[in-house]
């Protein structure tokens, strides 16, 4: 069985984090949201992996070939697959045909996540005679997203985005296939935004006659791209975290509950309440971090409180007297409170930045 990980798009959901990045290496508890999809494929036996890049984004494609390599770090081996434009899932996944060949695969969409994993499933599909397996997830309202219609353990109908959903199922991103969806992928008409939709690609392949299953994701699925959802998924995997602590915490510092913290970190009078992990050679100096906080590598926060958020390699938070939270704060970011006066904001805030002062 083979894998296929989607990491085309540009991410426009997670700007202005994602004009100088691709989406699917925003990190989630400092590691990218793409390693999760990888790992989730070899835990399951997946080695053989192909990663759908973007070709029109060069950069968000060469950052993604530096970042996973050629997979041997992941114990995977990685073919890039090169996509000239977001023509869609389904032209996403045709144009791995040739690298599929005749096995079965699993398509991982490179920002979805859950927490369980897919090793059984893969077991069933790989054992068993089904064409298709769709994981489905259970949501108050999934018009925003992909439905399916179960009736006696098939599934027989898939609507996409619909204003009125036939069930409470949304389809998640992580799909079991079998060659037979390169027959249904062919001759597809773009959908009204204008991509070749994977919903109605497995439409076709139910009106073929194909054998397509249900299985159900009864832990949490995220979708991760936007901010809130990252955020999410932070909380969710903090909260998995083995106490580590590699760097240094000196005699007026506290650490409580479940924290990382990285080799050449160091906490000068502050406290870190888990879950949280404190990155490689950041300083934390008068500063309260956590719960449910990722800080990245070489930061230095300084007289500052940060909950429920997110920040990325090497910013600088300075004097903030109120809690920043549920907050996403990219690279290289100088966020800091200035002792002179005249009082009042001065901002250098990028394109499609988001500020909230209460
Ligand atoms: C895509 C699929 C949708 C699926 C979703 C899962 O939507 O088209 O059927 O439910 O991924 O994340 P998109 O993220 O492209 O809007």
């Amino acid at each position: 069985m083979k894998g296929i990980i989607l990491a085309g798009g540009k991410g426009t959901r997670l700007r202005p984090i994602t004009f100088t990045g691709a989406k699917q290496l925003v990190p989630v508890a400092n590691k990218p949201v793409l390693f999760y999809a990888i790992e989730d494929l070899v835990d399951a036996g997946i080695v053989d992996i192909g990663i759908v890049v973007p070709s029109d984004f060069p950069m968000g494609r060469e950052q993604i070939m530096a970042a996973v390599g050629d997979g041997s770090t992941f114990g995977a081996r990685v073919t890039y697959i090169e996509q000239d434009a977001p023509r869609g899932l389904a032209h996403a996944v045709g144009i791995c045909q040739a690298f599929v060949g005749m096995d079965k695969f699993v398509v991982f969409l490179g920002d979805n996540f859950i927490r369980e994993g897919i090793a059984e499933q893969a077991r069933a599909f790989r054992d068993g005679a089904m064409n298709t397996i769709l994981l489905l997830h259970r949501v108050p309202d999934p018009s925003g997203l992909g439905v399916a219609v179960v009736q006696d353990g098939r599934v027989v109908e898939l609507q996409e985005k619909p204003p009125v959903p036939k069930s409470d199922l949304a389809i998640v991103g992580i799909y079991f296939l079998d060659h037979h969806f390169f027959e249904a992928a062919q001759g597809l008409k773009p959908s009204a935004r204008g991509e070749l939709e994977i919903t109605d690609a497995l439409s076709k392949l139910i009106a073929m006659g194909c054998d397509v299953r249900p299985e159900m994701v009864t832990g949490y699925w995220i979708d991760t791209g936007k901010h809130i959802d990252m955020l999410d998924a932070n909380r969710l995997i903090l909260d998995t975290l083995e106490t580590r602590i590699d760097g240094t915490v000196d005699a007026d510092s506290h650490v409580s509950g479940r924290v990382v913290i990285e080799a050449g970190a160091r906490l000068v009078r502050s406290t870190v309440r888990g879950p949280a992990i404190i990155g490689a050679g950041t300083v934390l100096t008068d500063t309260f971090i956590g719960p449910f906080t990722a800080i990245g590598d070489g930061c230095a926060i300084t007289s500052s409180e940060i909950a429920h958020s997110i920040v990325l390699d090497s910013s600088r938070i300075e004097n903030i007297e109120e809690r920043i939270e549920d907050s996403l704060i990219g690279r290289n970011v100088d966020l800091r409170k200035a002792a002179t006066r005249p009082r009042g904001h001065k901002f250098l805030l990028g394109d499609n930045s988001s500020l909230e002062l209460r």
